[in-house]
Formats: structure tokens, C-alpha cells, sequence
């Protein structure tokens, strides 16, 4: 049973106080990733509202990565890698937010080919500043983002209102 495999999913994230900061609470989701069920069950219910409408996964460094790599093997989808300022060698476009603690820019190559259509992903759903900086990001790069999703919403920093439809498959 799907639902049943999700809810299992659901109990393998962890939660650790106080980091990276005090008062931050941490959602851990190695525990999930580690459990070949778990993974399966999320990757399936990440793609399953926008199964055959996208063309290429983005993945949010770092967590992102993890889900995005998972769902362009199961989507049968390549991938694209929004990494932190200064790791790429050949950034096409910067976007510049503020994160739920401290700031942060984002980059990617200009490896889209205009028009495609882009699944964005990553693991957290806060005040949702990096997944808007994602959406400009790939419109910059000539990108069409036809849908959102990520593992876990935290509802109280109020990102859905920000980012606008988010899929989002476990709420905190
Ligand atoms: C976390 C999380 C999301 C982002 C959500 O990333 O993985 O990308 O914060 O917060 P927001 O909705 O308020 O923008 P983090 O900055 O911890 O980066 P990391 O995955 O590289 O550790």
C-alpha cells in the first residue's frame, strides 16, 4: 500500500534541536534514505502529480541532489544540479535569498535547452526563499518550472504562501 509505505517513510525522518543553530530545529532525512522502501515510496509520490509533464529534475544542493537523482532515474528524466555560489566552473546565473538562518546565492549551468520543462525538488520547505530563488533561477536560464515539490513542509515559516503550489508530501 502506497499510503502505508509513505507513512512508514514519514516515521524514518528524524528530528535534531538546536542545529545548525540554536533554536533551529533540524529535520534529518539520512534514516530515510538509507531504507530502499522509503526511498522508493517518496520518489514515486514526488513524481506522481507531474509524472510525464517534465523533462528535466532540478535538485536544490544538498539534499535536493539526493531526491533529484532518484527521480530522474525513476522518471527516465535527466538532471539539474542548483548548486551554492562558487562551485560550479561555468555558472550561467545567480540568484541571491535569504534562508530560514543566514543568506545564501544559488547557481547553475546553462545546460537547459529553452522551453524545458523543469521539475524542482528539494528535501525542506521553510520560508521557502530557496525554492523561489530556484523558480528565478531557472527562468533566467530559459526554463519552464512545471511543478514543485519537496519531502517535508514546514507549515509555521509559511513558504507555501511565498513559493505558491508546492507538492509536499509530509507537513511539520
Ligand atoms: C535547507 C533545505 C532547503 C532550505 C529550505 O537547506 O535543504 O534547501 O534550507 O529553507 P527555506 O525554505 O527557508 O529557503 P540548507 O541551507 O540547510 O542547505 P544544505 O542542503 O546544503 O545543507
Amino acid at each position: 500500500q502506497p499510503a502505508d509505505a509513505l507513512t512508514r517513510a514519514e516515521s524514518l525522518i528524524g528530528t535534531i534541536p538546536d542545529y545548525p543553530e540554536p533554536g533551529i530545529l533540524f529535520r534529518d532525512i539520512t534514516p530515510l534514505l538509507a531504507d530502499a522502501d522509503a526511498v522508493r515510496a517518496v520518489t514515486d509520490a514526488l513524481i506522481e502529480p507531474f509524472a510525464g509533464r517534465f523533462d528535466i529534475v532540478a535538485g536544490v544542493e544538498a539534499r535536493g541532489f539526493l531526491l533529484a537523482g532518484a527521480i530522474a532515474v525513476a522518471a527516465g528524466v535527466g538532471m539539474m544540479p542548483i548548486r551554492k555560489a562558487g562551485k560550479l566552473p561555468r555558472p550561467a546565473a545567480s540568484v541571491s535569498y535569504a534562508l530560514e538562518y543566514g543568506t545564501a546565492t544559488i547557481e547553475a549551468h546553462d545546460d537547459l535547452t529553452p522551453g524545458q520543462r523543469v521539475l524542482l525538488v528539494d528535501d525542506v520547505l521553510a520560508t521557502g526563499g530557496t525554492l523561489i530563488a530556484a523558480h528565478e533561477l531557472v527562468a533566467k536560464l530559459g526554463g519552464e518550472v512545471v511543478g514543485t515539490a519537496v519531502l517535508m513542509e514546514l507549515e509555521a515559516l509559511g513558504g507555501r504562501a511565498a513559493v505558491g503550489d508546492v507538492h509536499a508530501l509530509f507537513t511539520a
